[in-house]
């Protein structure tokens, strides 16, 4: 599998929570009462911490933030290893443009915005100013805008087409195993981690998990194979929530 390589991995990017709501009563009591209604159907978010990137603390910065290496397979094909394109994030003079890396000409991958204050598709030269216009063709639609909001140094950049699921059981009812199963569609070239947390506002930490029932619990980071990803967990408390995050970079 290719691996994340340019920038030292450094923010995630997540995907979905799975939420119980068993405060005050006991877990294993409660729990598939509760698991009934953890199967969440929702749509990513990309989280950036503003200080991880010097180049956004200055006007006419630019990043390009992704899920998997970017190649070039010919001069018709440049995309990402994996199945997300990447995001463009430009910093404006106060505030930012966040934008959707997928070329609208033919669905390359565009560089991130140069000194010149362009991002370059490398496939047939479409060009884009910072705010996603196009500059030049072939391309004749801008690059996608997507939402975000700013708050304590952080963007929360919303993903419209990065719907997702993830679904916590029990591990079995009737045994008294204290794990929890939760399962999400993994891509390939993708790697993906499990957070929890113990009440909305508590600080995420990083899971260790199993691959099986009863295995040890000794990993933190799963590849994706395209297909459903299993991973087992002790149960972290009485209350919480569950995040799984896909890595991302600087790509
Ligand atoms: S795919 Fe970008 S210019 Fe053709």
């Amino acid at each position: 599998m290719d691996r994340l390589s340019r920038r030292e991995v450094i923010k995630t990017f997540a995907l979905g929570t799975a939420i119980s709501n068993v405060i005050g009563n006991s877990w294993a009591a409660l729990l598939l009462l509760d698991f009934k209604a953890l199967s969440h159907i929702q749509a990513g978010i990309l989280q950036v911490k503003l200080s991880d990137f010097p180049e956004l603390n200055t006007a006419g910065g630019s990043v390009r933030i992704g899920t998997s290496p970017i190649v070039r397979r010919s001069s018709e094909d440049t995309g990402p290893v994996g199945i997300f394109h990447p995001v463009i994030i430009n910093r404006a003079a106060t505030d930012f443009f966040v934008l959707h890396a997928e070329c609208s000409h033919a669905g390359c991958t565009v560089a991130r915005m140069n000194s010149q204050g362009i991002m370059q598709c490398p496939c047939h030269g479409s060009q884009y100013a910072a705010d996603g216009s196009v500059r030049q063709g072939p391309a004749l639609q801008p690059l996608r805008r997507l939402n975000y909001t700013q708050a304590d140094g952080v963007l929360e950049i919303q993903l419209p087409d990065v719907f997702y699921e993830i679904k916590v059981e029990r591990v079995a009812p009737s045994s008294p195993s204290s794990r929890v199963h939760l399962s999400f569609i993994g891509f390939a070239n993708l790697t993906y981690e499990v957070y929890f947390r113990s009440s909305l506002d508590g600080p995420l930490e990083r899971a260790s998990f199993s691959t099986t029932p009863d295995g040890p619990l000794s990993q933190t980071e799963l590849p994706g194979a395209d297909d459903f990803s299993h991973v087992y967990l002790e149960r972290p408390g009485t209350a919480g929530f569950f995040q799984v995050t896909m890595k991302t970079a600087a790509v």
